[in-house]
């Protein structure tokens, strides 16, 4: 039974994977490393994904501000993105994962827009998680195009422009920012940052993430949920 969604049931889960760098220079590694580390890391976690009752995972994966980087990291970065979709793609075919590439593609070299259209197509039918890659992202340039090609601006139009709305925004590697991911999705996300460094991000971290969104009162703007025999003692 293919899931639907935009229920309720299944939750949108953000992920800014921080970290990679000072997982690796702690051990004496270069950074790259802990790049390929990340990608493990990924790994495991869009495995455990659909059980744990994610429907909708959008990893950051590279940031537009992240061509700002030394070109050797760059480009050993875009190689190992387009290495995982090719490696991936049976991988998400067989769980029923569908993967799709969000951001620009105008500056990303041919052989990775062809790696990107591939797995985007095989594994188009997949139900059971919808893998989003945020590559060459920028919530605020998301947010401008979105914008710019609505006949007419309003605030409904706009949100059906955007992507899913987000329930849980994890950050990795200890920092507290949101570093222009899913600014307008992340209205009313629920914030779990850790100190754990991507690279050892599991499904046991991605767990106890869950564990403590599902203990957040989520209120989107409304009065707390009280039971009304407590009100009642309130008013006596
Ligand atoms: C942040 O760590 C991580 C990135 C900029 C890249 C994230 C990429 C991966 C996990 C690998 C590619 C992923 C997939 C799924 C193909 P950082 O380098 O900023 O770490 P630091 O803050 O410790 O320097």
């Amino acid at each position: 039974m293919p899931i639907n969604f935009t229920e309720q049931s299944t939750l949108h889960v953000g992920i800014i994977m921080d970290g990679n760098g000072r997982w690796a220079t702690g051990r004496g590694l270069p950074r790259i490393l802990g790049h390929r580390a990340g990608v493990e890391a990924a790994r495991r976690v869009v495995e455990a994904a659909p059980d744990s009752g994610v429907g909708i995972l959008t990893l950051f994966a590279f940031s537009s501000d992240n061509w700002r980087r030394p070109p050797v990291e760059v480009d050993a970065l875009m190689r190992l993105m387009a290495v995982y979709l090719q490696n991936e793609t049976p991988r998400c075919v067989a769980q029923g994962v569908r993967l799709e590439v969000i951001g620009r593609r105008d500056r990303l070299d041919a052989k990775l827009c062809a790696a990107i259209a591939q797995a985007e197509a095989a594994t188009a039918p997949g139900r059971r998680l919808w893998l989003r890659m945020a590559v060459d992202y920028s919530a605020r340039d998301a947010i401008l195009s979105a914008a710019r090609g609505l006949p007419e601006l309003s605030r409904d139009a706009l949100e059906r422009a955007m992507g899913p709305p987000l329930d849980l925004l994890i950050r990795t590697g200890g920092e507290r920012r949101l570093s222009d991911f899913q600014l307008w999705e992340s209205a009313y996300a629920e914030l779990v940052f850790t100190r754990t460094m991507w690279p050892d991000f599991d499904a046991a971290a991605l767990a106890a993430a869950l564990r403590e969104f599902r203990l957040r009162d989520r209120r989107f703007g409304a009065v707390p949920q009280v039971p009304v025999y407590r009100q009642q003692a309130w008013l006596d």
